[in-house]
């Protein structure tokens, strides 16, 4: 099953990696986490975004970042003045700096050579675009790597533009797949459901649900996870860095995958992209909005059915078992072992926040899922767009772009075959499980959701995204209800 056919880029190979549809790819791609607004930390206690200052120290000082800026902004600010503004933005991926690189597996043309995968930083600002009256995100310009003697492109720079736009593409693959879909959704929500079973009842009411979202989350990390990581497998043939790298990357995202990362908003905020003036167009922080809005509706609802007040929390034993167990904070210590998730209480007193877990449980099965999950079958498995290696070649003169740069047939095919396995499976759809459940009360209230998922809150997300559509932006149909699983089975 495929959520869109029509991209842009699909129907269009003419704009396949055009400078508009590569930036709305930072907001409605198979990557919409990275992106951050550029700020002064300063002594903030809760800084936002990036630290110009330390940004500073990375970047390329031969390159006239100020006129850079100045030109696309075209009102004579300056980087600070845009900063405070609130319209410059970057990339950067500091887990992937100075990743290993390992053979090439799957192309030994020996007029072809692997670049290694680089950590770029890519730059932008949110413009006022005169037709629209509103602002837009447009590229600056992107350095090649993350040390200050790594040479910058602009939109100026013909094929070497163009291959330090891909240079983004290949390394934001890597990143988002690695550390936002297998380490901060996979691995972070494994122990959730697995604990899960060990410390409420099957009959306990929140066992009755959650057991719908946890269905099968162990198959992919069991059975899927040794196919993507394992030595000479997808990772090895597909990326430079290889399995070795993989590991790397993975160690490095664990300690960043906490509960935190599983408060959709604080996120954003975090991040600083929760302006909707300074970036209008962002598909996943608007439609994630309306999804979560549904799912702390519905949970605060079930919730009331069950808990009276506060006290019937505390009371709760098996509840309390369970975030014991999983917190890194609780008391649970058995054969050497704590639990896994840091940042998670360990223990809880009010029905609010009872709600905020179980809310924030769901979304992350469901919702954040499906963010990194399934807009892979239309974008990674265009190589062109989301090509996963870049290369030098003897038929072609330094700073020319061709298709000769792009990998070859043979690691294409791994690539559709890796995303389309990842991407087009879908088991059921969120909230559709009401007839299995054994209360009455319950069966009524979670078919009621989803009927109100499917005939209010689904036409209302088509029409946006028709309207997307209609102007020429790039669509976001993976938080359309009918294409969100309750969980994880890829
Ligand atoms: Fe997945």
């Amino acid at each position: 099953m495929r959520a869109s056919q029509y991209e842009p880029f699909i129907t269009d190979k003419k704009e396949w990696i055009s400078d508009k549809y590569f930036t709305q790819q930072r907001l409605a791609g198979v990557n919409p986490m990275s992106l951050r607004r550029v700020t002064f930390h300063g002594a903030s206690e809760e800084p936002i975004g990036l630290d110009w200052d330390k940004l500073k120290e990375l970047l390329n000082p031969n390159f006239d970042w100020e006129t850079a800026v100045q030109k696309v902004l075209g009102n004579g600010d300056s980087i600070a003045e845009a900063i405070i503004q609130g319209r410059v933005y970057a990339l950067r991926y500091e887990l992937c700096d100075d990743l290993p690189r390992e053979p090439d597996l799957t192309d030994s043309d020996p007029r072809r050579t692997m670049w290694d995968t680089l950590s770029p930083i890519a730059l932008f600002v949110s413009a006022p675009d005169f037709l629209t009256k509103q602002n837009k995100l447009v590229p600056v310009a992107i350095q090649m790597d993350y040390t200050p003697d790594s040479v910058v492109f602009t939109p100026e720079d013909e094929g070497n533009w163009m291959m330090a736009k891909l240079n983004v593409q290949v390394t934001d693959l890597a990143y988002a797949q690695i550390v936002e879909h297998l380490a901060k959704v996979h691995f972070l929500m494994e122990p959730f459901c697995v604990i899960l079973r060990r410390t409420l009842s099957p009959r306990h009411p929140l066992y009755q649900i959650l057991q719908h979202h946890c269905r099968d989350v162990l198959i992919p990390n069991t059975i899927g996870a040794p196919v993507l990581v394992g030595e000479g497998e997808y990772m090895d043939q597909l990326f430079a860095f290889g399995t070795v790298g993989t590991n790397r990357l993975l160690n490095d995202a664990h300690p960043l995958s906490t509960w935190n990362v599983t408060d959709f908003r604080k996120e954003l905020k975090k991040r600083g992209v929760d302006d909707k003036d300074l970036l209008p167009y962002f598909p996943y922080r608007d439609d994630g909005e309306k999804i979560l809005e549904v799912i702390e509706n519905l949970v605060k609802e079930y919730v009331d059915l069950y808990y009276y007040d506060n006290q019937d929390v505390k009371n709760d034993k098996e509840f309390c078992n369970y975030l014991n167990e999983l917190s890194t904070d609780g008391t649970f210590f058995f054969h050497g072992r704590i639990g896994k998730i840091q940042g998670l209480p360990p223990k809880i007193s009010t029905k609010e926040e009872l709600c905020d877990i179980v809310t924030r449980i769901i979304s992350q099965l469901s919702l954040q899922h499906a963010t990194v999950n399934y807009p892979l079958s239309d974008y990674a498995e265009y190589t062109p767009n989301l090509p996963t290696k870049l290369y030098n070649d003897t038929r072609l003169k330094e700073g020319e772009f061709s298709v000769l740069r792009l990998p070859n047939r043979n690691t294409s095919v791994v690539e559709a075959s890796f995303s389309n396995s990842l991407a087009l499976y879908r088991f059921d759809t969120l909230f559709d499980y009401g007839n299995n459940l054994e209360d009455i009360k319950a069966v009524n209230l979670i078919n009621e959701y989803y009927s109100y998922l499917m005939y209010n809150v689904q036409p209302k997300m088509q029409e946006v995204n028709e309207e997307r559509k209609e102007r020429g932006d790039l669509t976001y149909p993976y938080l359309i209800p009918r294409w969100i699983p309750n969980g994880i089975q890829t």
